[in-house]
């Protein structure tokens, strides 16, 4: 969806910020600004302001910065076209949209409308529970007889649904009514399919179970986990995937944990609802759970809104061992150098809940600071069922580590695991990295846009620094020979302009748009949003870049210089980018377009790249839309290289 650029202006035009920010945050008024503690890291005294003249935010511990849009995208994990349709609402306007028809518009808003519907349904749902739980001695007594408090019961909602098939037609006036089924509550039987839905059997899904709301990040709720009071099977039901819930995507105990989360600065995630529940009760309510699923990047996304840190609690038993490689391999891509993953492996007989109770609260505390730092974890997963007294043993242990260490973002972490792993399996590091980077060209030459380019990683140090997949691209009009750029390290652009290449193809992005005037302009709001989901501080820079062609039209680099120091960070990166010789280029503007659009080709490749992986784990754990989205998603990359490809022959 492209939102036209002089609408976010015009909606910007019309929004306080500090109002927006207001509704989450407690600001006072200080000066001309408003301050208050940072929602993005955890802080004891305010160092966020807020300025009604610039409507902008920044936090001066962190960071964080940005309009009243980025607030919404950062602090509500809303997508920018969400954020966006949520302010418009709020100021009544209505979000302009050209590529969508009419139709299709009607279509949304119905689909939103469905979706608040289901809310208010499941929330109806939720309060009958737990009036029903109320009246139920034998429920209450199990609660008491987990060791749970009344406030523990009431901070996460916890309801009861009693026996009997159709509990729920005394709380809905139309028990046939479809969104009771809709939102998963209602169960139409299969068995009368050539009967119309009406008339098939229906009863409650949930029946003489204790209730456990989902809620999302907003706190609506989205649907039910509900256990048994005795041993049956399933012990745990769980609401199916509807248009509201996506088990792969969601959290059991976020919204509650929403403030724990940032006063701890950690999170920790466990496996079960009612270790998220005792954990709170007894003194950790910055706990959270994956809903019976393993956990996924999408799920690490949203957590790592609220925390930096974040540690993973299994099981000591051989099913928690596995759990545990799932999220490891979840938590690679998304493990930069200011994030923190740990992982607790209790003794095998204990969940968190149990753990406690046993031990106490100390001995968990323990555990929690004790917990096997990821980058220990890799080394581990790769050295697993390896003989490292063996040649073959060590070279295996590098096999296994090469998708691990791969999946890592670049920086520190990386650099310095290449350089352990190197010494585990006995080569210097170059060596390894020279390895690597001979398998991952192997790999990508049959397919040039395919598998190994996801593996690409910026480096700075063009003879001796480790790589794996190609380094950043040199420019077109070379010809882009890859292979030989990956071999004489040397890259093309470089040469012919005598300066250091920049450091990756973020810098490189915003080197460019710097040098363009015009060029900000012409990006599609793809593009735009890409950019500024780049991690700080790019992100931050091309926010500013949009907010300054915005306000001032697109301007030479001597202009907007000026326009960037009004965030210090951001104008540091512009600094660096465009100091010394890289401001000079002898390359003529065509050939920079030319350059920028390869740099934002391939920047793109490796977004949707990461997308279909993405995709692809959701389908794998249920998300039914997944697949669609994963095809989409792939017909797209393809788009772009083919874009690319040619771009290269020309
Ligand atoms: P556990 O069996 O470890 O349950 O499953 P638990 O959370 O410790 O529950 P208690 O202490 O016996 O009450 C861990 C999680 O796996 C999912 C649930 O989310 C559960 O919390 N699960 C488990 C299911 O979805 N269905 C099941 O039948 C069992
Ligand atoms: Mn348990």
């Amino acid at each position: 969806m492209t939102i036209p650029a002089a609408f976010i202006q015009e909606l910007i035009a019309r929004t306080d910020v500090v109002e927006v920010v207001g509704r989450h945050v407690t600001l006072k008024k200080g000066g001309a600004n408003f301050t208050g503690l940072c929602p993005f890291h955890d802080e004891k005294s305010p160092s966020f302001s807020v300025s009604p003249t610039k409507q902008f935010y920044h936090c001066f511990g962190c960071g964080a910065s940005g309009d009243a849009i980025r607030f919404l995208t950062e602090y509500t994990g809303a997508s920018f076209v969400e954020a966006v349709q949520d302010l418009a609402q709020q100021v009544g306007l209505e979000v302009p949209n050209d590529d969508i028809s009419p139709d299709d518009r009607a279509r949304a808003q119905a689909q939103k409308q469905r979706q608040a519907t289901l809310f208010e349904v499941l929330e109806k749902a939720g309060e009958a529970y737990r009036g029903l739980l109320k009246k139920s001695p034998r429920a209450v007594e199990y609660l008491k007889r987990r060791g749970l408090t009344g406030a523990a019961a009431a901070r996460f909602g916890l309801g009861y649904a009693p026996e009997g098939w159709r509990t729920l037609a005394g709380i809905f006036p139309v028990y046939d009514d479809p969104l009771l089924a809709e939102s998963g509550l209602v169960i139409v039987g299969e068995e009368a399919i050539e009967q119309p839905e009406a008339e098939r059997k229906r009863y409650d899904r949930f029946r003489d179970r204790i209730m456990f709301p989902i809620r999302n990040v907003k706190g609506e709720c989205i649907g039910f986990g509900g256990r048994v009071l005795g041993d049956e099977k399933p012990k745990y039901l769980n609401s199916p995937e509807t248009p509201v819930f996506s088990k792969g995507r969601e959290l059991y105990g976020l919204f509650e944990a929403r403030a724990a989360l940032r006063e701890h600065g950690c999170a920790l995630v466990t496996e079960g609802y009612m270790d998220v529940v005792a954990l709170a009760q007894l003194g950790f309510p910055n706990a959270v759970a994956t809903l019976g699923t393993a956990c996924t990047p999408d799920h690490l996304q949203k957590l790592f809104r609220f925390t930096d840190r974040i540690v993973f609690s299994f099981d000591g038993d051989s099913a928690g061992r596995r759990a545990a490689r799932k999220a490891l391999d979840a938590a690679l891509p998304l493990a930069t150098d200011t994030r923190a993953v740990k992982f607790l492996f209790l003794p095998a007989e204990h969940d968190p809940d149990s753990f406690i109770r046993a031990n106490g609260k100390d001995a968990f505390a323990r555990h929690v600071e004790e917990a096997v730092p990821l980058s220990r974890f890799l080394i581990e997963a790769a050295r697993e069922a390896c003989d490292m007294a063996t040649a073959e043993g060590r070279a295996h242990m590098t096999a296994n580590a090469r998708p691990l260490w791969s999946a890592l973002p670049d920086g520190a972490l990386r650099r310095q695991l290449l350089v352990e792993i190197a010494q585990q399996v006995q080569l210097p590091a170059e060596e390894l990295a020279a390895l690597w980077s001979s398998q991952a060209a192997a790999a990508a030459r049959p397919a040039r846009f395919g598998g190994a380019s996801s593996q690409a990683h910026p480096d700075t140090d063009n003879n001796s620094a480790p790589t794996t997949g190609r380094r950043w691209n040199r420019g077109f009009g070379d010809g882009g020979r890859e292979d030989t750029a990956l071999r004489n390290g040397s890259g093309a652009t470089s040469r012919r302009s005598g300066r250091q290449p920049p450091q990756s193809r973020a810098d490189q992005a915003a080197r460019l748009l710097m040098l363009l005037p015009g060029a900000f302009d012409q990006l599609d709001h793809e593009e735009r949003m890409l950019l500024a989901e780049q991690p700080a501080p790019h992100g931050a820079l091309f926010v500013r870049m949009e907010r300054e062609l915005q306000e001032h039209g697109p301007r030479p680099w001597a202009a907007l210089r000026e326009g960037l120091k009004a965030e210090p960070e951001v104008a540091a990166l512009a600094e660096r980018l465009m100091g010394g010789a890289h401001a000079e280029t002898e390359a003529s503007g065509s050939e920079l377009q030319t350059e920028l659009r390869g740099v934002l080709d391939r920047m793109l490749m490796e977004h949707l790249k990461a997308a279909e992986t993405e995709a692809i784990a959701a389908a794998a754990n249920g998300d039914a839309d997944a697949l669609r989205r994963y095809s989409a998603l792939q017909t797209r990359r393809q788009a772009v290289a083919t874009r690319l490809l040619s771009a290269q022959r020309a």
